[in-house]
């Protein structure tokens, strides 16, 4: 369940890793198979978080794995956990996670970033990772995830807040340092099937765009943090559906 010495040089050379039908069919299916009860919640009593698009699709369920079996098994199969603690040598326990549902031509655009833009503000270090566990077809057309390889090694860079693009206020690059950073020719497109997995660091600059599909673009995101990268106390402090105060070492 182990990376190989190659797939941890190529992780921390290129800032993430994709993995080919790293999930059985059964682990995917039943992730799938709970995806309308999830959505079709008309409320968060179930400890989920829900954030819709302007339209009203929803964009957005945090913290699944709390009370979901599928996902809570989901965030501790070897195959992503072992790697995992590879990538924080350390034992880790769940920043947050996230569906990001991209539903077919409702969904919308996530603008260039990288993840520490936001998480730099909630009193931890750059010392985390996620896994973005692809649930359906993830092409050009539904706005698969794109990344500039290597971007990482730069560490963060200026984010502004945009609250107008979308529904949900996202940190994005400074509109000056994007054409410094983001070349047409480094642009990668992570074109993935159900079951892949992408491995990738909190500072690799990536987004994605509308769906303009017919087919829907389910992901599931896990975001893990080393145990000793707790958050120390910052002002106006995020709240737990997306800096999580329960810090259970996943096992
Ligand atoms: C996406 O769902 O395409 C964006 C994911 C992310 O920003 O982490
Ligand atoms: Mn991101």
């Amino acid at each position: 369940m182990d990376w190989s010495q190659d797939q941890l040089e190529q992780y921390n050379k290129d800032g993430y890793l994709l993995v080919k039908n790293l999930l059985s069919s059964s682990e995917l299916n039943a992730l799938k198979s709970d995806l309308p009860l999830l959505f079709d919640a008309t409320d968060d009593s179930d400890g989920a978080h829900r954030i819709r698009e302007k339209n009203g699709a929803i964009r957005q369920v945090m913290l699944a794995h709390r009370g979901v079996e599928s996902y809570a098994n989901i965030i501790r199969t070897p195959k992503i956990l072992n790697p995992i603690k590879q990538i924080l040598k350390n034992d880790v326990y769940i920043y947050h996670s996230k569906i990001n549902a991209k539903e077919s031509f409702e969904g919308t655009v996530w603008l260039w970033h990288q993840d520490y833009g936001y998480w730099q503000y909630d009193g931890v270090k750059p010392n985390l990772a996620s896994v973005m566990i692809v649930l359906d077809p993830a092409t050009i057309n539904n706005g698969c995830l794109m990344i500039v390889k290597g971007s990482h090694k730069r560490g963060v860079v200026n984010h502004y807040p945009d609250e107008v693009t979308t529904s949900y206020k996202q940190w994005c690059i400074e509109k000056k340092l994007l054409q410094k950073y983001i070349k047409e020719e480094n642009i990668t497109h992570l074109l993935a099937s159900p079951g892949d997995v992408i491995f990738f660091d909190c500072n690799i600059m990536h987004g994605s765009s509308h769906n303009m599909s017919p087919i829907n673009r389910h992901t599931f995101i896990i975001v893990y943090n080393s145990i000793d990268n707790k958050p120390v106390s910052v002002a106006n402090p995020r709240p737990d559906w997306v800096v999580s105060r329960q810090f259970d070492i996943v096992k």
